[in-house]
């Protein structure tokens, strides 16, 4: 695996003939890489000739500065792992080469309701800063396909949105989430749960569950308020357990019995902050 660390550089790879003609897939990470993240390296090498990991732990999009500090950070694993999955270029960028005009002057995207509602709501500014960095890195690597994991549901809609603008002919490719035995989801997160926290919180995945083997069509909301609460009865603060239109995000209120639905929780145990989702009717 080659490591690239600049723009220019990752330029002049793509620029020589021999790469010039190879399909790219594109997986963009912030490391502490899991057997998620591996997924995606894989299906991309099904799918392409070449395959370029970035990773890099974006400023911008954290709206917590703890959360930021706190992030892991495992790159010795993380070289590890890609070598053994069979990544080609790892993309190490550092902020300078992300944001050469500083952190400051920030490029805003038209996200629309995506904006607006559940991760964002919680957390203001967060896809504004994805966007950013994503934009950045496609903009650099112009990939062929770009693969993100279902696990982050809203943000993959948000990639598509910005992307249906800036980059029409990428193709974007959601990958599903990979669980742990018991049915956590697989989060680089997980890592700041102590094994404790870590039997617990296969708690969400099951919320999910429940609701996903026992909605009906009619009036739902007392299966998001009743979730609500028993999820803080065991513990967890939560930010929102919502089930809303699959393909456009509107949380739901009465659910037609037909309508694609998918269900969403983000929830903290303790200082970490859990997301987790499961499409209903699938
Ligand atoms: O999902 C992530 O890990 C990040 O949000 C991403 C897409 C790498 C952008 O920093």
């Amino acid at each position: 695996m080659i490591i690239i660390k600049t723009a220019g550089d990752i330029i002049n790879f793509f620029a020589t003939t021999k790469v010039k003609t190879l399909t790219t897939g594109f997986v963009p990470t912030m490391g502490a890489l899991h057997s998620g993240h591996i997924s995606l390296i894989t299906k991309a090498k099904k799918e392409n000739d070449l395959v370029v990991c970035s990773i890099f732990v974006n400023p911008t999009q954290f709206n917590n500065a703890k959360d930021f500090e706190k992030y892991p950070v495992t790159i010795e694993q993380d070289i590890y792992l890609l070598e053994q999955a069979g990544c080609e270029v790892l993309f190490l960028p550092s902020v300078a080469e992300i944001y050469p005009n500083g952190l400051k002057t920030i490029t805003h995207f038209e996200l629309g309701f995506l904006d607006t509602v559940l991760e964002a709501s919680f957390r203001p500014g967060h896809f504004q800063g994805v966007c950013q960095v994503v934009h950045r890195l496609l903009e650099i690597i112009l990939p062929d396909k770009l693969y993100v994991g279902q696990k982050d549901f809203q943000q993959s809609m948000v990639l598509k949105k910005m992307a249906e603008t800036n980059f029409p002919s990428l193709q974007i490719v959601i990958c599903p989430t990979q669980r742990e035995a018991g049915g956590l989801a697989m989060s680089s997160r997980n890592m700041r749960l102590t094994s404790t926290e870590k039997k617990h919180a296969v708690t969400i995945s099951k919320a999910l569950e429940y609701i996903k083997n026992n909605i009906m069509a009619g009036y739902i909301e007392d299966l998001k308020k009743n979730t609500i609460e028993y999820l803080s009865t065991q513990g967890f603060r939560v930010d929102y357990v919502e089930i809303a239109d699959a393909n456009t995000l509107k949380p739901l209120d009465y659910w037609n019995g037909k309508e694609l639905i998918v269900v969403l929780i983000a929830a903290f145990l303790n200082e970490v902050r859990l997301i987790d989702n499961m499409i209903v009717n699938d």
